[in-house]
């Protein structure tokens, strides 16, 4: 690596031992360089050129992105430049919404505006409650409500034109508002319950828990901590940059498809039980350990590598999960509503354990955001089928404001990697009777 003197640039010097030729290929943002700069590096003239080769995008930077920070070594997430922490404790889920989408945070008129139309747009067509009511009564509720965004394209075509900025804001606020009413009709179906329609002048968070669990005519009204709980654990799953939802999100999108094909496909991606599966996952193991004298053996098991902690080590995070402290923190608040989960006292001895122990230190295994936020829901009266769609409701707003900057963002094109070939060399076709 040198400095070319010239114009004060970092380049990087890269020879290549086939030609013995040296090229120069600029440093950017720091210590990036374009994939495309190193196409000029060829043995001959119809040489297609150098390509570099990143299975699982580990160490490629598909966008420059102005939405979400993350600092996995030292445990920061930040939107819009304002740290998890103080969202979690000073905002509310919608003006969280409004900050990742517009980029700053609401004036006071701003946030009433928002949360107007938002409140507004929460119905649905009637013939989408019966094309919930087609599915079996076992369907599991994200298949449901994947393929209910899908189908919102019939109700609203007009969501094609993603080239206009503001028909775009339309969609966006329809689909943060109706994913509330998707989830909660899907989760009614599940139970064999009729559909609770929205109430419009109920909060976000509110809204959802009537249209979920308000049962005849008997009014529904949400306990105050549990309604803020909710909508904490919103704020702290509303964006999480480049993951695997957000870049199929993304790469569908910069198809120029509609944004409710586009989020359904990101919902796909979302259901995978590496991705937003693993609160079920943690849950699980719980309930199998069962009870405190059931840990030491368990712990064993971990480190001699028959099974994973679940809910510990992440991709990005080296350090404890910043969004797993304030999870932790509301778990304490929801349990002093709903009684204690004798769950949580496993999951606290489990990370005490981890916590002291050489095992997970020197691997820098610590909770992530999945470690407490099953127990939350559980405790909340969710079924696990819907603690994926839980994660998805809040993500809606991180996936559109993603989509979105793709979309004004000229150096992106439709998306379409390259590949290595590995199949077999031209051969000519041999007719059925003598293969
Ligand atoms: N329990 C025990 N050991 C673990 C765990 C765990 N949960 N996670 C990682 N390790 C160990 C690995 O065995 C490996 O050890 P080694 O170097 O001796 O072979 C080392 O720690 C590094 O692990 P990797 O698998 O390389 O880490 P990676 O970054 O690929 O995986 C992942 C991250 C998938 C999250 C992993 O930590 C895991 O499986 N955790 C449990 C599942 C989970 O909680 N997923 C939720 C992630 S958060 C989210 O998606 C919203």
């Amino acid at each position: 690596m040198g400095d070319n003197g010239s114009d004060g640039k970092n380049t990087l010097t890269v020879r290549d031992n086939r030609t013995g030729r040296e090229y120069e290929i600029d440093i950017q943002d720091g210590d990036v360089i374009r994939a495309m700069d190193i196409r000029q590096i060829k043995v001959s003239d119809d040489d297609f050129g150098m390509m570099s080769y990143d299975p699982a995008f580990s160490n490629t930077a598909s966008t420059r992105s102005a939405i979400t920070f993350i600092d996995g070594g030292k445990g920061i997430l930040e939107y819009r430049g304002y740290p998890i922490e103080q969202l979690a404790e000073r905002s509310t889920y919608l003006e969280v919404a409004y900050l990742i989408l517009k980029g700053e945070l609401p004036t006071k008129a701003e946030l009433d505006g928002f949360t107007h139309n938002i409140t507004n747009h929460t119905y649905v067509h009637e013939n989408f409650r019966r094309l919930m009511r087609g599915f079996r009564y076992d369907a599991h509720a994200m298949s449901m409500v994947i393929s209910g965004v899908a189908a919102l394209n019939t109700f609203y075509p007009d969501g094609s034109d993603v080239r206009d900025p503001q028909n775009r804001w339309l969609q966006m606020q329809r689909l943060v508002a109706k994913m509330p009413t998707l989830a909660a009709y899907a989760y009614r179906h599940y139970r064999g319950l009729p559909a609770v329609y929205p109430e419009n002048e109920l909060s976000y968070t509110a809204n959802f828990l009537n249209m979920l669990f308000r049962i005849g005519g008997r009014e529904y009204k949400p306990n105050p901590v549990l309604e803020r709980a909710l909508d904490v654990l919103f704020i702290l799953h509303a964006d999480h940059e480049q993951n695997c939802s957000t870049t199929t999100m993304r790469v569908i999108g910069s198809a120029e498809t509609d944004p409710y094909s586009a989020l359904a496909g990101a919902m796909g991606a979302l259901f995978g039980p590496l991705h937003g599966g693993a609160n079920e996952a943690v849950l699980k193991m719980l309930n199998r350990i069962g009870s405190m004298e059931n840990i030491p053996a368990f712990m064993k098991g971990v480190k001699n590598r028959e099974e994973r902690l679940m809910g510990f080590g992440h991709r990005v995070y080296k350090a404890y999960d910043p969004r797993a402290n304030i999870i932790k923190r509301t778990a304490d608040e929801v349990f002093e509503v709903t009684g204690r989960n004798p769950l949580l006292d496993i999951a606290l001895e489990l990370e005490r354990i981890a916590l002291d122990d050489d095992f997970f230190v020197s691997r820098n295994l610590y909770p992530n955001v999945d470690f407490y936020s099953g127990l939350i829901y559980q405790a909340l009266g969710f079924p696990v089928e819907m603690f994926p769609v839980l994660f998805a409701i809040p993500r809606t707003v991180g996936w559109l404001a993603q989509w979105e900057e793709m979309l004004e963002d000229k150096e992106q094109r439709i998306s379409r990697p390259r590949q290595i070939f590995t199949g077999r060399a031209k051969r000519d076709f041999v007719p059925i009777e003598e293969r």
